[in-house]
């Protein structure tokens, strides 16, 4: 029997929560979140810290289980999955973070082929205790990355927006389903970071990877996302196209809303499911992308 949350969701939709909450002890992290994502959309989650980003995150890919409220992500009901099913489904999300979270010690393709751990079994000790087609396609990932001549090179020597980019290739390296970011370019100056936002859109784009990304860069959302969703103490206060907003319509999550007053969600799909001329449109005409904000091509 199909139940409400896959009648509500298409089959397209890739994420499904309704009146997600999540609680830590008194506080409130998500208070009765509802979102949609759909195949292949990019959504960016603004808001300022404590509003609930990470928290809504990591709900969606289990580490968090929901207090109340339903989550479906990848067909899975996230909210009463028993932990091996929550498992699987984690080994299909790919997670990137702002600390990147590289062993430094090793190189840069050991590291990325840490990413193929759940394809293999046993532990691995060493690049050659790969198989060699799984270094071809590390090495692969880190060329699509632009670092293929930094294979045998330590983690830890590279720079800040180096080191995310090998994170990148490892979890590409992962053949993920969906991909959450949290913050991933935080560390990073502003060219690195439109670097790195722009290496992530162009690899969503070739993999048709759906991704949610936290953002707290209002320029680099505008310019990158479909969809901007707005968090403020736990409540959705935004759900909008970006093509369709100003940098000041964002603004307005980090002021006073009313929770009330969010608008229904545009449709994906009308407009923006190409998303080459989705960004074209954002970038040219809505002549937000200001320094941070550049794409390159
Ligand atoms: N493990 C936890 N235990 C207790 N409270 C938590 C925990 N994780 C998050 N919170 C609380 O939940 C709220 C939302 O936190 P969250 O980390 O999701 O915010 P955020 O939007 O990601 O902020 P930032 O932009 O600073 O990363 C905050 O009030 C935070 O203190
Ligand atoms: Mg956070």
């Amino acid at each position: 029997m199909t139940s409400t949350m896959e009648q509500a969701s298409g089959a397209d939709s890739v994420i499904t929560a309704r009146g997600l909450t999540k609680r830590f002890g008194d506080a409130v992290a998500l208070a009765g979140v509802d979102l949609e994502v759909r195949r292949g959309e990019l959504v960016v989650l603004v808001g300022l810290s404590g509003s609930g980003k990470s928290t809504l995150l990591r709900c969606l890919n289990g580490l968090h289980p929901p207090s109340s409220g339903e989550v479906d992500v990848l067909g899975c009901r996230v909210d009463d999955a028993r932990p091996a099913r929550l498992r699987r489904l984690r080994s299909r999300i790919g997670f990137v973070f702002q600390q990147f979270n590289l062993v430094g010690r090793l190189s840069c393709l050991e590291n990325v082929l840490i990413g193929a751990l759940g394809r293999v079994r046993g532990p691995r000790y060493g690049v050659l205790s790969y198989p060699l087609s799984m270094r071809r396609e590390a090495l692969d990932h880190l060329d699509r990355v632009g670092l293929a001549d930094r294979a045998f090179q330590r983690a830890d020597t590279l720079s800040g927006g180096q080191q995310q980019r090998v994170a990148i290739a490892r979890t590409l390296m992962h053949r993920p389903a969906l991909l959450l970011a949290d913050e991933p370019v935080a560390s990073l100056d502003p060219e690195n970071a439109a670097v790195v936002m722009d290496l992530l859109f162009q690899v969503s784009l070739e993999e048709q990877l759906t991704v949610v990304c936290s953002l707290h860069q209002v320029d680099l959302a505008l310019g990158w996302a479909h969809r901007l969703v707005g968090l403020r103490e736990g409540s959705k206060v935004l759900d909008r196209s970006a093509s369709s907003m100003t940098r000041d319509d964002v603004m307005q999550v980090y002021q006073r809303v009313d929770p009330a007053q969010v608008p229904e969600p545009r449709t994906f799909g009308t407009g923006d499911t190409d998303r080459s001329n989705g960004a074209a449109d954002i970038g040219g005409s809505a002549g937000l992308l200001d320094g941070s904000g550049a794409r390159s091509a």
